[in-house]
């Protein structure tokens, strides 16, 4: 076999990434990518890691020790979280109201898990009553939700009302926050979430492969008391806790490389204040959402469960979704993307994540989605959601953030 020469150097198109992740890096996080490696237990990099985790402490608003960032993508702190909180036969309650609840199912059903659903339609939040009426049926052991659904641009509102519905019944509450944590609000403890994991790529900005999970000390009492280990060697919290707990040995070599970036992406998160930050993402993705709007076309969410990450945009009738998605990656290298699933063909997804919820990438989207779909024939004025977007990012948020004490 010969050897391969003829392939040419990296040289990847310059895009704006506004899709549903991975989102643009900051270059202060491109350039601790390129620090040089020590190894994973040099006193250097056990201190670099205690940094992170207090980092990731204060991004996830919480006080629990076991904060970590696990190695892989986010469907690696996903099924951490499954594989160890789920045991044989306990019952876990996911829901249908999007495409990443189906992976919550096929990931517990793995760790030995009966799985019950509870259902919204696709691009709408679990509503409590029906969370509550399950719960009462099912009496499950793990309740898990989505509180930030990628494939839909539906938030989870109500979330201290489900995790006391899902407490009144005992069971732990496991939250998806991948698209969510860095961007839209989330309080780990005051909402009482047992488990919540994320990843790097969407609103922290961060290439993947460290993904953080946090897991409060109910949550670690139930999987040190496990009648059989996690069927994950690589994921066993258990065995994870020698390396992120205090006594610092080896399981397995920790991405040097990712654990950089994680790091420098949680500074810039800590330099610019965490509500500050929930607080620029609502107004950048509501420039977008006054944007579309006043262009012309209809976001998929109601305002009460818009998602600032991830806006779903309506595809207008008579549109190929597809063609729009192509001519603006073609036309003006920016990534967006279609819907998945019940809403294929239906929506435009469109993220205003971390790096890429700033005004410049947004009227930039605004003029590209916009000029695509007057040339496909839509009825839309790209000038008028031009202006809009340009007036509702002068304004000061209509709806603040409410600030920690
Ligand atoms: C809500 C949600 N959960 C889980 C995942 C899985 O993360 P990854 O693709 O990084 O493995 C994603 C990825 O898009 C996501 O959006």
């Amino acid at each position: 076999m010969q050897a391969p020469t003829d392939v040419a150097e990296l040289n990847p198109p310059e895009r704006t990434l506004m899709g549903p992740g991975p989102s643009d890096v900051h270059p202060r996080v491109l350039r601790a990518m390129s620090t040089p490696l020590v190894g994973h237990l040099d006193p250097a990099f056990l201190e670099l890691m205690d940094e992170v985790q207090e980092l990731l402490r204060y991004t996830f608003r919480t006080n629990n020790q076991w904060t970590i960032p696990v190695s892989g993508t986010g469907s690696a702190a996903m099924e951490a979280a499954f594989a160890n909180i789920v045991e044989p036969g306990d019952t876990v309650l996911v829901p249908t109201n999007g495409y990443f609840g189906g992976r919550m199912a096929s990931m517990s059903e793995r760790a030995g898990g009966e799985v019950v659903r509870v259902g919204a339609p696709w691009g709408e939040p679990l509503d409590p009553a029906d969370v509550r009426s399950v719960m009462r049926e099912q009496e499950p052991d793990v309740f898990a939700f989505v509180h930030a659904e990628t494939s839909t641009g539906a938030l989870q509102p109500h979330v201290p009302e489900l995790t006391e519905i899902a407490h009144e019944h005992g069971a732990y509450v496991v939250a998806d926050c991948v698209t969510s944590l860095g961007g839209v609000e989330l309080r780990v403890d005051e909402w009482g979430i047992d488990v919540a994991y994320s990843g790097a790529q969407k609103c922290l900005s961060c290439p993947p492969g460290a993904s953080p999970l946090t897991l409060n000390d109910r949550a670690m009492e139930k999987i040190h008391g496990r009648d059989e280990p996690t069927r994950s060697w690589y994921l066993d919290l258990g065995l994870l806790e020698g390396y992120w707990g205090g006594e610092r040995s080896y399981h397995h070599t920790a991405p040097i490389t990712n654990v950089y970036a994680m790091r420098e992406a949680l500074r810039l998160v800590a330099e610019e204040g965490i509500e500050e930050r929930w607080r620029r993402h609502r107004r950048v993705a509501g420039a977008l959402k006054a944007g579309v709007r006043a262009m012309g076309l209809e976001m998929n969410a109601d305002d009460e469960y818009w998602l600032p990450s991830l806006n779903a945009v309506r595809v207008p009738a008579g549109i190929d979704a597809g063609e729009i998605i192509q001519a603006v990656l073609d036309g003006y290298d920016i990534e967006i993307a279609g819907g998945l699933g019940d809403l294929a063909g239906e929506i435009f997804r469109i993220g205003c994540m971390g790096h890429s919820a700033r005004p410049g990438k947004v009227l930039h989207t605004l003029a590209a989605l916009g000029g695509e779909l007057e040339r496909a024939g839509a009825e839309v004025d790209v000038d008028l959601g031009i202006g809009a977007a340009r007036r509702r990012l002068a304004q000061a948020d209509e709806q603040p953030v409410p600030v920690d004490e």
